[in-house]
Parts: C-alpha cells; structure tokens; sequence
C-alpha cells in the first residue's frame, strides 16, 4: 500500500488480527527485516511495517530526517491504515530513536513499546563526527561504501559463518536504499536529542530485546535502558547480533508473543 505525502509518498504492508503493532526498522534497511515477523505473529497481531522516506520502496526525499520527522510519517502511516489506538510500537536500532520520538509526541497512542538493539541516548562528539565521514562516503561513493562496511557489523559471529543467506539478503536490502536516505538518515541521527530523560517517565509496558553479540550497540544499552524504565522486561538472544529478529526469528516471535499476553 501507499500513502501521499509531501509531495512524495511511503510504502507499507499490513497483515494478521490482533493487538495492532506498527514495526519501524533501521537504518539503512527497509520495511524487509520484518519478513519473520509479518509471518509468524499474523495470528497474534495486525502488524504494519512500513520503509522510512528515502528506504526500500519509499520515496528518496532529501534530508535531513530529524527522528520527530520520522515519527511524524509514523503518525501518517497509522492514521492511512485506519488502526485504533492504543498499539504496539516495535523499532530496532535507528527505527527505536523514532519509537522514541514518537512516544514523545503522541504518548496517548501507545499500549506497549517494543526496543530492538537500540539505545535512548544521543551521539557521542567521536559518533558524529562519523556520521559527518559517512555522509562524504556516501555522497561519493553510493549506497555501496556503505553496506559493504556496515554489513559484518551487523551480524554475530554464528550468522556470518552459518546463514549466507541472510548475510545476502541484508547487503541486498541495503543496496537498494536511496543515497538521499542514507545522508537524511545520517544527519538525523547524528542531531538526535537525548531520549534518556524520558526513559523514567514511560508508562505503558516495555519489552527490550538486544542480541549478546551486537557490535553496533552494546548489551550494556540495553540494560542500562531497562533498569531505568520502571514497566520493562528485558530479553537477551544469544547468537544474535544488531538483528535478532532476523538471526533468531523462533526466539525473537516468542519473546514478543510473550509480551502480548501481558497486555490486555
Ligand atoms: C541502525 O541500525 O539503525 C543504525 O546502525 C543506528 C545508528 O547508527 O545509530
């Protein structure tokens, strides 16, 4: 399906019955990583994965997408799809900064939060100023500088020696995201604000989901996030990396059935 906006437009698929739950994903991917989940939960829930602007299908607007920006094409995305509040908001990594934002502006919306391999705060002055090199890279040199040096990072040890497959499919994904969403992805995350002060102050139920072996964002975020959200729960995947819902569907679907059950 798509929407109009801005004189552009965003793709999304909805699928399944139950608990509505909106699926954000990272950067630089598309609507795709959630395959397992769009699968596996369509009898639990009514899932929407959409692309962000500038990824997968969605169209290559020029940055920068400040994460209220993204959370504001969520808004978009939901009330196109005729879902009722309250939902589940389900981001990973880049796509948990906007589940954040989203939470900010419109908390009212939500009756659970799901946060996969993400992390509440900002960049670090160091982070920046690699998001400022790879936005040089990417202008040069395409999507192709950048999904070669990501791809390993993305993975655990296990995927990479054991699921080519994913590992493929994953660079693929990447390659097909728009040089205007890379660099717009890149300085809204590098200018992103500080989402740890709201931690305290969520009130619906959360579940945190982190692979041992993420290299892009450490286990440690994770936990610190959990122990400063007072309704959490927090699921750790062993042999998963910065996408455990992909390189250990079965667990990652379980954790968020798990979840659902405590929701009423
Ligand atoms: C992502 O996976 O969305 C990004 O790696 C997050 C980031 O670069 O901060």
């Amino acid at each position: 399906m798509k929407i109009n906006i801005d004189n552009g437009f965003l793709v999304y698929d909805m699928i399944g019955t139950g608990i509505p739950i909106l699926f954000v994903h990272g950067y630089p991917l598309s609507r795709k990583i959630w395959e397992p989940q769009m699968d596996g939960l369509s009898a639990q829930a009514t899932m929407i994965a959409f692309d962000l602007r500038g990824h997968g299908g969605s169209f290559p607007f020029d940055g920068p997408y400040s994460m209220d920006l993204l959370a504001d094409d969520c808004k978009s995305v939901l009330d196109n799809s005729h879902v009722h509040s309250p939902i589940v908001v389900c981001g990973l990594s880049m796509g948990g900064y906007v589940t954040m934002a989203l939470y900010r502006k419109y908390p009212d919306l939500f009756k659970g939060i799901i946060l996969t391999s993400t992390r509440p705060g900002p960049d670090s002055p160091e982070a920046k100023t690699n998001r400022d090199a790879s936005i040089m890279k990417a202008s040069e040199n395409g999507a192709g500088f950048i999904a070669d040096n990501m791809l390993p990072k993305m993975f655990s040890p296990v995927t990479l020696s054991s699921n080519p497959d994913l590992v493929a499919m994953v660079h693929g994904v990447m390659m097909d995201t728009s040089v205007p969403g890379i660099i717009g992805a890149l300085q809204g995350m590098r200018d992103r604000p500080d989402s740890t002060p709201l931690l305290s102050k969520i009130n619906c139920p959360v579940l945190i989901i982190h692979g041992f072996d993420d290299q892009l964002i450490p286990l440690k975020e994770a936990e610190s996030a959990h122990n400063q959200i007072p309704n959490s729960r927090l699921v750790k995947i062993l042999a998963a990396g910065h996408l455990p819902n992909l390189e250990q569907p079965e667990i990652y679907n379980q954790a968020i059935k798990d979840f659902l059950l405590t929701l009423d």
